[in-house]
């Protein structure tokens, strides 16, 4: 006789794709990251087993920027980024990289060894020098879940005014309303939070940046 109460492969797939499919568009989809690994479970890539193993891995994340190597053209970041998502999709890695007048800055999140792995490779990338960590270590979830990695050109004037809110405030300047960007924001605020009290001085109105990006998210 069989057991009732426990669903068949079959069925368990079907639910799983009810469930993205009544959620999509709403608050309750799953975000993208978890979508995926949903789809591989659909196609039997994963047991439901493994999925909810690599749920419940918690997130460590690498925080870094650098300055890009003199030559280095749009082209190759591109190449950079298309390789970047591939692997990174293949890792459930996720997280974003910007580009600024010869400056990356990125966040990698994911499984601990996964992110120490590749951010070793990423430090001896010659793509790059000066690789500096702002924050690295364990955290209770992904920011950069929506993404295997978002990127975005931005000019020097909106990463400057992102780095210094990550440095220096507790709050997401008014100037900044691009969510990848007001996301970096909220997640790392690197500065003692007393410290976080004393709001950073405003450029003067002239020197304001323009809030779009030249974005290629
Ligand atoms: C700024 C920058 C960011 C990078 N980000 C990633 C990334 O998110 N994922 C990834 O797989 N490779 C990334 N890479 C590429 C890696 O450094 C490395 O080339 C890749 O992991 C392949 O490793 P290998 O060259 O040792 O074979 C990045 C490189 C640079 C310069």
């Amino acid at each position: 006789m069989s057991d009732h109460s426990v669903p068949n492969e079959a069925v368990r797939r079907r639910a799983v794709a009810s469930i993205i499919r009544f959620t999509a568009g709403t608050p309750l989809a799953p975000p993208r990251y978890e979508r995926q690994l949903l789809a591989r479970y659909q196609v039997g890539e994963l047991s439901i087993d493994q999925v909810l193993a690599l749920l419940d891995t918690s997130t460590y994340h690498v925080f870094y920027r650098s300055q890009a190597a003199p030559g280095l053209a749009l082209p190759d970041i591109e190449a950079l980024v298309d390789w970047s998502r591939h692997y990174n999709a293949q890792h459930q890695l996720t997280g974003l990289l910007l580009y600024s007048s010869e400056q990356f800055v990125q966040v990698v999140e994911g499984e601990e060894a996964v992110v120490r792995a590749l951010f070793a490779r990423i430090q001896q990338d010659t793509r790059h020098q000066q690789v500096v960590t702002l924050s690295e270590g364990p955290g209770p979830q992904r920011w950069f879940a929506e993404w295997s990695m978002a990127w975005g050109l931005v000019e020097p004037l909106v990463l400057e005014q992102v780095l210094g809110a990550v440095q220096t405030q507790a709050t997401v300047p008014e100037l900044i309303t691009d969510p990848h960007l007001q996301t970096l924001i909220r997640a790392f605020h690197l500065v003692d939070p007393e410290l976080a009290r004393f709001p950073a001085r405003r450029p003067p109105r002239s020197r304001l940046p323009k809030p779009a990006l030249g974005g290629v998210w």
